[in-house]
């Protein structure tokens, strides 16, 4: 097994520094010269429903907002384990479930579920000849190789890509406009590798949070996903609880747990979200919460704020999903080390989980 590992010290570290290679196997798959997603899928549409669990079910976040944001069809965003149970309208609607191992039993079944509806399907996959590619009518692969690692990291990554892939093939944007957003998706893996340079800083960070046993993780837009996914992969192999709350809505609630004892995760995206993200992050300082931002490496203003940031290189807002959330990978993996976790293999789950 320490071979497998090629001289990391987890599964989960060995693969997320796989990251910019996946990045770079999934663009070739569908970009590599005349090769484009075929998005004969996609007609006659009038919605997309993601069907989805667990760090799926994030990406599956984030697609909607890419969709919709890109493109202007509607895009709802079901846990298929909800999904199988309350059996929603699917009137010309495109059923797309995403699954890292194609072997999830409430994702199989929603897909079932959404054929018999009237639904087409489409599988985002990545083990291939998986069951969920022989339920699908049409199926995308990622290419991200074996995932040992229980908690998903470069396979999420690659989901991702898959979905700014649909995204850009059903925008309404000017051509000249998607394909500088092309360019920009091309130099991902350039900039993850730059996240993976600046480890150490992330590791101290991280391992001032291993104490506590509280955190929340805030942002806004797609801030929001990303938030939601770095909290999973917190609490799934640190065990620290950790719970996501789109910034706004801590004023509902979660206000009453911030403190000392509750660190804060911000993620700053550098859209039109970012001044109020801003407010947000001085009202949580208000209540006496340590917080660590997720900013662009060149922000010079949260820091006035914060007292932690982990900087990531700068890139256009869409592709923060990327960006914010390996960085938020690696804050987890050492949060976990520190508090001696078995990472690869945390208590109570499985990579797949084959049972409703
Ligand atoms: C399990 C794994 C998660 C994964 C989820 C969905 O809970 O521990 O990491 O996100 O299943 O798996 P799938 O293979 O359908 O993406």
């Amino acid at each position: 097994e320490d071979a497998e590992k090629g001289g990391y010290e987890h599964f989960m570290l060995k693969e997320i520094h796989e990251t910019p290679r996946v990045i770079e196997d999934t663009l070739f798959e569908y970009l590599s010269e005349d090769i484009e997603i075929d998005a004969s899928f996609s007609a006659g549409i009038s919605e997309i429903v993601f069907i989805a669990c667990g760090t799926s079910y994030h990406a599956s976040l984030i697609g909607k907002y890419l969709i919709e944001k890109l493109s202007g069809i509607p895009v709802r965003v079901e846990f298929a384990s909800e999904f199988i149970y309350h059996h929603p309208p699917m009137h010309r609607a495109l059923a797309i479930a995403i699954t890292q191992s194609g072997e999830t039993a409430d994702t199989l079944e929603a897909m079932r579920i959404a054929k018999k509806l009237g639904a087409r399907t489409l599988a985002i996959v990545n083990v291939l000849g998986s069951t969920a590619t022989r339920i699908a009518d049409h199926v995308l692969y990622t290419r991200a190789g074996p995932e040992i690692s229980v908690a998903a990291t470069k396979s999420f990554i690659a989901q991702l890509i898959v979905l700014y892939l649909i995204a850009l093939k059903l925008s309404r944007m000017p051509g000249s406009e998607v394909s500088r957003l092309v360019e920009e998706l091309r130099i991902m893996p350039e900039l993850v590798r730059k996240i993976l340079e600046r480890e150490d800083e992330i590791r101290e960070i991280a391992e001032r949070l291993a104490g506590f046993e509280n955190m929340m993780y805030i942002g806004r837009g797609i801030g929001v996903p990303i938030a939601m996914e770095g909290a999973l992969k917190m609490k799934e192999i640190s065990y620290i609880h950790a719970e996501a709350y789109p910034a706004g809505e801590l004023k509902h609630g979660p206000f009453a747990l911030l403190g000392e004892q509750t660190p804060v995760v911000a993620t700053l995206v550098p859209d039109d979200t970012y001044e109020i993200m801003l407010n947000n992050i001085k009202e949580v300082k208000a209540r006496d919460s340590i917080v660590v931002a997720v900013a662009e490496e060149n922000d010079m203003e949260v820091e006035k704020y914060v007292d932690h940031v982990i900087r990531v290189p700068r890139t256009e807002h869409i592709f923060t999903a990327i960006t914010h959330s390996v960085a938020l990978q690696l804050l987890a993996y050492y949060a976990a080390r520190k508090r001696g976790c078995e990472i690869d293999k945390p208590r109570n789950l499985a990579k797949s989980v084959t049972v409703e």
